[in-house]
């Protein structure tokens, strides 16, 4: 048995026991959770770990008491630091959620506590682990396309109402959306380049769409619009448009913040140089809707291009100097395109001494240092250089 303990057992750390952990070894076991809102983990928990999950009122009394072999931190944003702090004393095996840190302070101070940690950590970044991006990479080595000069990574985002109409809204939590969203895919750009982010220019698109002027607290069952705004479950349901179905909170209410207060990005984009001396540009959108889901990207080099993307679930490979190309088709059906799977064996893995991390603290500092600089790019409109670590 592994008994696992988690610091904030909300719905993805649920999915990630329940659909990858165990899915890679049955035994795994939730033994110790820190988490205030007792009730709603107990509702969340499955069967098996109803007999044996014990709750403690923080990470210190977990340790002695519950013994774990292994920890989770699933906490929301603001808290992945804070916990993964007192981790780094523990030297036991860690899966942290994405973004590591929010915020400059945060992460230098994890960047130190972490410096001579010996705790494994495997970071929650399954797009860069995905089979796809990993045979993209694959592609990449074995000298298909040249030396990679270009990449455009594009994420057209299907359910990006969740960012207004939930608890991702709360600008202190998030942060705003290239640190929430946006890690993800810096993180697989960075590794599919082979190379770090080093100066960023960004722009962000603010309450142009989303937020408003709506009443705090309104919900769509309280709402005289609910007839005709297209945000409503009814009209949902209806135009097949995705997004809850459940009774939710406005996403042009005040309360979703503002500009000025801060507030989540309807779209943003940057522009990237690596280190390689390789350029690279993101966009993410987060009002799309259905069939313009898109994520993934086009790397180029002088001898070819490859165009992967997760939403189609192939890889092309276009020769420039011979008249072929390939396509490459995905297996279907697995979580974040098998990616949560692939974090799974990695953790897995590390825990029972065979593994090791993909997606290192490093990979994750990494990444939030490239997206802070794109936040602070995108409020000063100037390019920003990214600290660099070892
Ligand atoms: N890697 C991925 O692909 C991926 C996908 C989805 C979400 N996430 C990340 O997972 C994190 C959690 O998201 P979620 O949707 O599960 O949120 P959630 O709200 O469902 O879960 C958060 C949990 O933390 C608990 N919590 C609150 N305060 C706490 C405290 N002081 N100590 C311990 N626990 C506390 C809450 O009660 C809740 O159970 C977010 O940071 C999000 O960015 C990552």
């Amino acid at each position: 048995m592994i008994r696992l303990g988690v610091m904030g057992y909300g719905s993805r750390s649920n999915s990630v026991v329940r659909h990858a952990l165990r899915r890679v070894d049955p035994d795994v076991r939730v033994t110790g959770i820190v988490d205030p809102d007792q009730a709603g983990v107990r509702a969340r928990l499955d069967d098996c770990d109803r007999n044996d999950a014990q709750f403690y009122p923080d990470l210190r009394t977990m340790m002695r008491r519950a013994r774990p072999d292994a920890l989770m931190i699933g906490t929301r944003c603001n808290l992945h630091t804070p916990y993964a702090v007192q981790a780094a004393a523990y030297d036991l095996p860690l899966y942290l959620e994405k973004p590591v840190a929010i915020s400059m302070t945060q992460a230098q101070t994890l960047e130190r506590a972490y410096r001579k940690a010996r705790c494994p950590v495997v970071v929650s970044f399954p797009l860069r682990v995905s089979p796809l991006c990993s045979m993209t990479r694959e592609f990449i080595n074995r000298d298909c396309i040249g030396r990679p000069e270009h990449i455009t990574a594009l994420n057209y985002v299907p359910y990006g109402t969740c960012y207004w109409e939930g608890g991702y809204r709360d600008y202190n939590v998030t942060q705003g959306l290239f640190l929430q969203k946006a890690t993800h895919d810096l993180d697989y750009m960075m590794f599919l380049m082979d190379s770090p982010i080093v100066r960023v220019a960004a722009m962000a698109a603010r309450g142009r769409v989303f937020g408003g002027n709506k009443r705090a607290g309104l919900t769509c069952a309280k709402c005289r619009e609910q007839d005709t705004c297209p945000e409503s479950p009814a009209n949902r349901q209806r135009n097949q448009s995705g997004g809850t179905l459940k009774d939710h909170l406005c996403p042009f209410g005040k309360d979703c913040g503002s500009p000025a207060t801060g507030i989540n990005e309807d779209a943003s984009s940057a522009l990237l140089e690596f280190a390689s001396g390789a350029q690279g540009i993101y966009t993410q959108v987060f009002y799309s809707r259905r069939d313009a889901h898109r994520r993934g990207a086009i790397i180029s080099g002088y001898q070819g291009t490859l165009d992967f993307d997760w939403t189609r679930n192939d890889l092309k490979y276009i020769r420039h100097h011979a008249p072929f190309s390939d396509t490459v088709k995905a297996g279907e059906g697995l979580s974040h395109f098998g990616g949560d799977l692939e974090l799974a064996y990695d953790f897995i893995g590390i825990i029972k001494g065979r593994g090791r991390s993909r997606t290192t603290m490093q990979d994750g500092l990494r990444s939030v240092y490239a997206c802070l600089s794109a936040k602070e790019s995108a409020e000063k409109g100037r390019f920003v250089k990214v600290r660099q670590i070892d």
